[in-house]
């Protein structure tokens, strides 16, 4: 998929996005539990609306949280005018300039399948201190019976979240149809792939399967 056809899209969604709820949502904890306590800075990559980066800004002195699309950076500085510590660029991360051993966390959710996987895992990993954490949550590609079962159980629970949540089923149709348009070009690895690309790249990397759709990377980075 093309970077333009990614920002198009992204700036189409951002247009029609209520802010409720998305299938990340459940999982932002969890991957702040894993964060360091305190970040001189932080970088999230495709950071959308900024969801996660308000949550890593209350651990960070600066985070630096950079989309494609200008849109959701709009929507992003909109939601977070009382963060003075985040510095939101639009920005492509295939073409920025990282500064090498910088960040004492960098987080990505659901971007790195827009992304080539192991060219961005490598940048990612320069530019961590030694002790920074990479967290990364993204889709997988399902494959076999575990994750066939797997989706008839997170149908129901995702749905039921979002009812909860948002009182509603579904999101709004135009939304609905957004993402069926952007979904139709997208590409997972399965985690067999994950697996052996974070073996290689990220040794002693702790990789999870979760019930809706998603796999996250925590990994430390140690001397280097
Ligand atoms: C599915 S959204 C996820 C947004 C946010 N992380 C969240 O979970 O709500 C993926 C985001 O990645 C951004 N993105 C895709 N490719 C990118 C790139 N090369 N550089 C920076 N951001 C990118 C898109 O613009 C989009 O906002």
């Amino acid at each position: 998929m093309s970077t333009q056809t990614i920002q198009a899209d992204f700036d189409r969604i951002a247009l029609l996005s209520t802010g409720h709820w998305d299938h990340a949502g459940p999982y932002a904890n969890f991957l702040l539990r894993h964060a360091p306590l305190k970040c001189h800075e932080s970088l999230e990559i495709g950071c959308g609306t900024g969801v996660f980066s308000r949550l890593i800004a209350g651990r960070s002195q600066k985070v630096l949280a950079i989309d494609l699309s200008p849109q959701m950076i709009r929507l992003a500085r909109e939601r977070s005018r009382q963060f003075a510590n985040i510095d939101f660029r639009v920005a492509d991360v295939t073409t920025l300039d990282l500064p090498p051993r910088n960040f004492d966390c960098i987080v990505s959710i659901a971007t790195l399948h827009h992304l080539p996987f192991a060219e961005t895992l490598t940048r990612m990993k320069a530019a961590l201190k030694s002790g920074g954490v990479l967290l990364v949550l993204d889709l997988f590609a399902p494959e076999g019976l575990l994750d066939a079962i797997r989706n008839i159980v997170a149908l129901p629970v995702s749905g039921g979240m979002r009812l909860i949540r948002t009182g509603r089923l579904k999101p709004p149709r135009a939304l609905r149809d957004a993402w069926t348009e952007h979904g139709r070009h997208d590409t997972y690895l399965t985690m067999k792939q994950v697996r052996e690309v974070c073996a290689e790249l990220l040794p002693g990397a702790k990789i999870q399967q979760h019930l809706l759709w998603r796999y996250s990377i925590v990994w430390q980075k140690t001397n280097e």
